[in-house]
Parts: C-alpha cells; sequence; structure tokens
C-alpha cells in the first residue's frame, strides 16, 4: 500500500532519526536493502548531504550479470547521484565507462579518470587480461580537493615552514615533494590467498586501500560518504579507518548481512514495505 503524505514524513523523519543515531554510536549506517535509485532520493528527501557518493554497480562482464539496459540504467543512476553529493565516482571497466565520458548531466564535470591497476588478475580466457578498472572522478563547480592528504611527514614538516613546492603536471612525478596522488592506484586484486583476512565472500570486494585514497581526496576528518551500492561494506571500513562517516546500502540482503558482520554493526530497523516510493 502506498503510505499517505503525512504517514510518509512520518517514515522518513523516522528513517533519519535512525540514520543519525547509528552514525553518533558508531560512525556508519546500514540501510536496510533497497535499490539504489531509492537510497539516493531518499538522501535528498531526508536532508542529508553527504561530500562524496561512491557508485561501484556491477560492470555487465558477468558478475552480478550482464543487461541490455546497462547504459540506461548508468545514465539515469548518474542523474539520480546529482544533487546528492559534491563529488560521485563511477567504477567500471575502461572500455564500458569510456561511453559516459561525454553523456554526464550538466552538473557534473569529470575531474578525472582513475585507473586501479592490479597485476595478479588469473588468466581465463585467450585475449587480453583484464588488469585494470576505472573510475570516472565527477564533481560539481566548486568541489573541494585535499591533496594535502597525501603529504607524508616529512613533506608535512616542510609545508608549516612553508618549503613545501607545489608541482602540478605530468613531470612532478620525479619529484620527492610531490602533493598530488598519482592517478593509478596499484592494489592486488583480492583472489585466493591475497588480501585474505580482508575478503569477505563477497564476489566483486574491492581493497579498502583503494576506496580510501578517493575518500582522502574528497572528505575531511568528519564528513560523510555515500555508498548506495555498497556489496561488502568497503566503504565502511575506509571511513571508520580514517575517522570520516558513512552510509552504506545494497539492494542484496545477503550483502547487506556481509557488510554487517564486517562492520560489527546492524542495519537501522526500517520496515521495508514502508519505504518511499522514488
Ligand atoms: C561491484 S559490487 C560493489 C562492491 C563493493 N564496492 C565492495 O567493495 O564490496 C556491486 C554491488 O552493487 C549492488 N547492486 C547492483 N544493482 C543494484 C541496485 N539496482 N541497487 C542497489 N544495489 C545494487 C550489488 O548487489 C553489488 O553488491
Amino acid at each position: 500500500m502506498k503510505p499517505n503524505v503525512s504517514l510518509q514524513q512520518d517514515i522518513e523523519s523516522e528513517i533519519r532519526q535512525a540514520i543519525d543515531r547509528s552514525l553518533r554510536s558508531h560512525g556508519i549506517a546500514i540501510l536496510p536493502p533497497m535499490d539504489v535509485k531509492d537510497s539516493l532520493q531518499l538522501m535528498k528527501r531526508i536532508g542529508i548531504s553527504p561530500s562524496v557518493t561512491m557508485l561501484d554497480p556491477w560492470y555487465n562482464k558477468g558478475v552480478g550479470g550482464v543487461r541490455d539496459d546497462y547504459r540506461e540504467f548508468i545514465i539515469d543512476l548518474l542523474r539520480n547521484a546529482v544533487g546528492v553529493s559534491d563529488h560521485v565516482f563511477l567504477w567500471g571497466f575502461p572500455e564500458i565507462v569510456a561511453y559516459f565520458v561525454d553523456k554526464l548531466p550538466e552538473q557534473l564535470n569529470l575531474v578525472a579518470w582513475l585507473t586501479w591497476y592490479y597485476k595478479n588478475n588469473p588468466s581465463v580466457i585467450r585475449g587480453w587480461r583484464s588488469s585494470q578498472n576505472a573510475c570516472l572522478h565527477l564533481a560539481g563547480v566548486g568541489a573541494k580537493l585535499y591533496p594535502e592528504h597525501f603529504l607524508n611527514e616529512a613533506q608535512k614538516a616542510k609545508q608549516v615552514q612553508g618549503k613545501l613546492r607545489y608541482m602540478p603536471g605530468p613531470t612532478s612525478v620525479i619529484e620527492e615533494d610531490l602533493l598530488d596522488p598519482p592517478d593509478v592506484i596499484e592494489a592486488s586484486l583480492m583472489v585466493g590467498f591475497v588480501g585474505r583476512k580482508e575478503q569477505t565472500g563477497h564476489p566483486s570486494q574491492k581493497p579498502v586501500s583503494v576506496f580510501e585514497k578517493l575518500y582522502l581526496m574528497t572528505t575531511t576528518e568528519g564528513d560523510l560518504i555515500f555508498d548506495p551500492m555498497s556489496g561488502s561494506g568497503t566503504t565502511g571500513e575506509a571511513a571508520r579507518r580514517n575517522k570520516r562517516l558513512a552510509i552504506i546500502s545494497d539492494h542484496s540482503d545477503e550483502y547487506t548481512k556481509i557488510a554487517e558482520d564486517r562492520l560489527g554493526i546492524e542495519r537501522i530497523p526500517v520496515p521495508l514495505p514502508m519505504l518511499p516510493e522514488h
């Protein structure tokens, strides 16, 4: 049954309070399983403004299934992400995300094309062995970046003394007082014994070390991150390690349970049939 307007407002206010309580107690709120479009809409309706939204969908290449309407799905997803946060990350294989670069909503600009490079993908096909994922970093005008979060202690000391040089551009990679982190992130794929302690059984789990770089660049301590396709809860883990707050959700009950176990907290109590419709 479709809730009437005032009932819906009551439900949304309850959800908001439950999220706030969970964030206060744990720094993380896990939403009950829901579609990504619903959770994006929900953030807007209940007035929650994260700094970053992480969009890490299935990649339309096998794991998670292949959908004919994938392009429309992603374009719609980006449209729904507008107005939720300053920064948006969109993951996928390069040949798939390339399509979206010139089809972005006008409110989101391409800040960077990031690459996650892993050497250890087992070769299963006779052809190019996949060893990279792409991530589009998108942002609205004026969205803040924090390259200073990547300084080491010596660099920070130099910065305090006003001696740190800023060296933008590709040649700067050889400069020792580099501020910008590279846009290629190297980290092993978590397969077999690699990253065993971190593995949760989710078939497409990203390493925390990859996600946390994206969050360090776009947030500062206490900022809020939103991940509406959160899988095993990597965003929650990355947020916790770096003193950020996170709201996460996934449409799968199985993966929501994995995230609950991983993060040691329960999803917020919201009766699913009462969730607002998009
Ligand atoms: C690539 S995985 C995300 C992995 C995650 N970043 C991690 O490190 O564990 C994609 C996730 O998107 C979720 N998903 C796919 N379609 C969705 C939808 N329409 N709404 C919400 N979640 C969805 C899947 O259940 C899956 O867990």
